[in-house]
């Protein structure tokens, strides 16, 4: 589409220029695009935490179907999953690449990214965009409230936030890091299971484990 910019003055004379329209015309691909963009967009700012994301998107599906989240809920799952961490592109470099543990001061900062995320997906306009969004902002609550943003309490997790989280802590525990080795699958569940009923719903986590012992391969 083609239209007039207002008034340019050149020269000391007003003349009106013409641009070709930067927004999307009807015949541009859908939104999945802006998706897709979004995802390379993390991967371009760290390559770790986008494949991490795809990981933990993978097996929140199928947990998400273990646990009888319906087929609603079960998309806006996987999205949130996949896009958990994006709020993560607002986060400073000497955060979120600090190659250590972060001290309190870092950690205070790097706690801002579910907000950040549930901000960035609710921008992309989507009819899903704000159930999505919602999860995405509640994916580090707590079983027992000792979460954030908000300080959420069991049930009032939504319940695909509560998979998300015991997908995500498996991951991050099992993937390498360069502060630590990746842990071994027996000591991360060991780990699950001292933060069942703290972080943890116990009975995510026992779906879990259900289904790791089905299928093996998943983590
Ligand atoms: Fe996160």
């Amino acid at each position: 589409m083609i239209h007039p910019v207002p008034a340019t003055q050149v020269a000391g004379t007003l003349e009106v220029v013409t641009v070709t329209d930067p927004l999307p015309r009807p015949t541009d691909p859908p939104l999945a695009c802006s998706i897709d963009a979004l995802s390379m967009s993390l991967q371009m700012r760290d390559p770790y935490t986008r494949f991490h994301c795809d990981r933990v998107g993978t097996m929140c599906e199928q947990l998400g179907r273990y646990c009888d989240l319906d087929a609603t809920d079960l998309s806006h799952l996987a999205l949130a999953a996949r896009f958990h961490d994006i709020g993560k592109i607002g986060i400073p470099d000497n955060v979120l690449l600090h190659p250590a543990r972060l001290d309190d001061d870092q950690r205070a900062i790097m706690r801002t990214h579910p907000e950040r995320g549930e901000r960035i997906f609710a921008a992309t306009g989507r009819a899903d965009a704000q159930a999505v969004a919602r999860l995405i902002r509640g994916h580090h609550e707590a079983y027992d409230g000792s979460g954030y943003p908000d300080g959420l309490r069991g049930s009032d997790i939504p319940l695909a936030a509560r998979v998300l989280t015991v997908v995500d802590a498996w991951d991050a525990m099992t993937s390498e890091r360069p502060y630590r080795d990746a842990m071994e699958r027996s000591r991360v569940m060991f780990l699950l299971e001292d933060a069942s009923g703290g972080m943890i719903d116990p009975q995510v986590l026992g779906a879990f484990q259900h289904l790791l012992r089905r299928e093996p391969g998943l983590g």
